[in-house]
């Protein structure tokens, strides 16, 4: 593997990948509707005599770059947009009003493609297979576990897998992760109090959910501050209030929606136990009965395979200069990248720097204002290739 010559093949492709990234992130699509993002994949894989199956996990695709008889390492790529009013400084803005790459999904797929261009330029040299699993839906949708569902680590069973995602918090140029747990495990929960509405000033002709749901709230910030180890990390926050509609009506129910975030999948598994008991508990106390629902999906911790974040850094040393890698610490933001992991296949989350204070590129995701540095395209690249190349020399052994 040469480190040099791939980083310079990334390089040489950039026009094509910042032309691609532009128009995919000017046609934002939502988790599971993402039919022309898929559509301009498939066209590319097409154009590069890749093979691949679609649809998986209804807008997803599996490409397969076949080489030698060998192993087979899986690079991952998400498509999907938010929600969000694009307010960013840029000529290319998003033509979909209400939707925006505001996570950089737009980029991580253009990376993908720009790794299967060079993959398949070196087809025959390739030590086993790629697959390249584009996958909908990141952002709440399950749109990994979905893919898994669809068989996209099977035929041939995927032995390692690697997933970037655009870091706002590293400068361009440098990419970062760690060992072990790196980013949370993640829940959404939903609690109703159901009491006896009345006349609020009659207050014993009642039973009151709402002073009921505030004391719940409370307590439950108790679990996190008393239950968990002060080294170990937790959050529950809770984001939404729902009760009543009149100012002197005591209303029959009140309901909290909110989320819970660990850094390991039983730790999370443990804090949802606690919220039901103390929930239940906190509105037997006030005569009130608890209700409490867990919405949508769970997403796994992303827990970093150690060889392969030794891996990263290894061909990250070597593409971008060791001091261009950086061990960060886990974020208790969630990823879907983590259902890869728990079907059992060790991989790495990877955060691709592209902070560029210079061009104004120093937004967080999921802000409407949010901005990437396009030179970390090439980087991402380089380094989607160089894991493959080096994983599957590897495996091969
Ligand atoms: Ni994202």
């Amino acid at each position: 593997m040469d480190a040099k010559q791939i980083l310079a093949d990334a390089r040489a492709i950039e026009p094509w990948l910042i032309g691609i990234r532009r128009q995919l992130h000017q046609t934002p699509e939502l988790g599971y509707q993402e039919f022309e993002t898929s559509a301009t994949v498939r066209k590319h894989l097409a154009e590069l005599g890749i093979e691949f199956d679609h649809p998986v996990a209804t807008t997803g695709v599996v490409g397969r770059i076949v080489g030698q008889p060998g192993p087979c390492v899986a690079l991952r790529a998400d498509m999907d947009a938010l929600p969000i009013q694009e307010e960013a400084d840029i000529d290319f803005r998003s033509q979909v009003p209400g939707k925006m790459h505001a996570c950089g999904h737009d980029c991580h797929t253009t990376m993908l493609l720009g790794a299967a261009r060079l993959l398949a330029g070196m087809r025959e040299r390739l030590r086993g297979t790629v697959k390249l699993l584009f996958q909908p839906a990141e952002e709440g949708g399950g749109g990994g576990k979905a893919m898994i569902d669809g068989q996209a680590l099977e035929n041939p069973r995927v032995e390692r897998i690697l997933g970037l995602h655009v870091w706002p918090e590293l400068p361009t140029g440098v990419i970062g992760s760690r060992a072990g747990s790196f980013m949370a495990a993640v829940g959404s929960l939903q609690i109703t109090i159901h009491g006896v509405g009345g006349h609020a000033a009659f207050p014993q002709t009642t039973i009151d959910p709402v002073l009921t749901l505030a004391k719940v709230i409370c307590e439950l910030q108790s679990i996190v501050s008393r239950e968990i180890d002060p080294l170990d990390s937790a959050v529950i926050s809770v984001t939404t209030l729902a009760a009543g509609s009149a100012f002197n009506v005591i209303p029959n129910s009140a309901t909290a929606r909110g989320t819970i975030r660990a850094l390991t999948t039983e730790r999370l598994r443990f804090i949802k136990e606690r919220v039901k008991e103390l929930a239940e508990h906190v509105a037997a106390a006030n005569r009130c009965r608890a209700e409490v629902v867990w919405n949508d999906m769970d997403y796994p911790a992303t827990v970093n395979d150690a060889h392969c974040w030794d891996v990263v850094r290894t061909v990250g040393g070597e593409l971008f200069g060791p001091e261009q890698v950086r061990q960060v610490n886990p974020v208790m933001g969630g990823e879907d990248f983590a259902f890869y992991n728990e079907a059992g296949v060790p991989g790495c989350f990877v955060g691709v720097g592209m902070r560029n204070e210079q061009i104004g590129a120093t937004h967080f995701v999921h802000h409407s204002k949010f901005k990437v540095d396009e030179a970390a395209l090439p980087i991402g690249v380089a380094l989607h290739v160089a894991f493959a190349l080096r994983s599957l020399e590897e495996l091969r052994r």
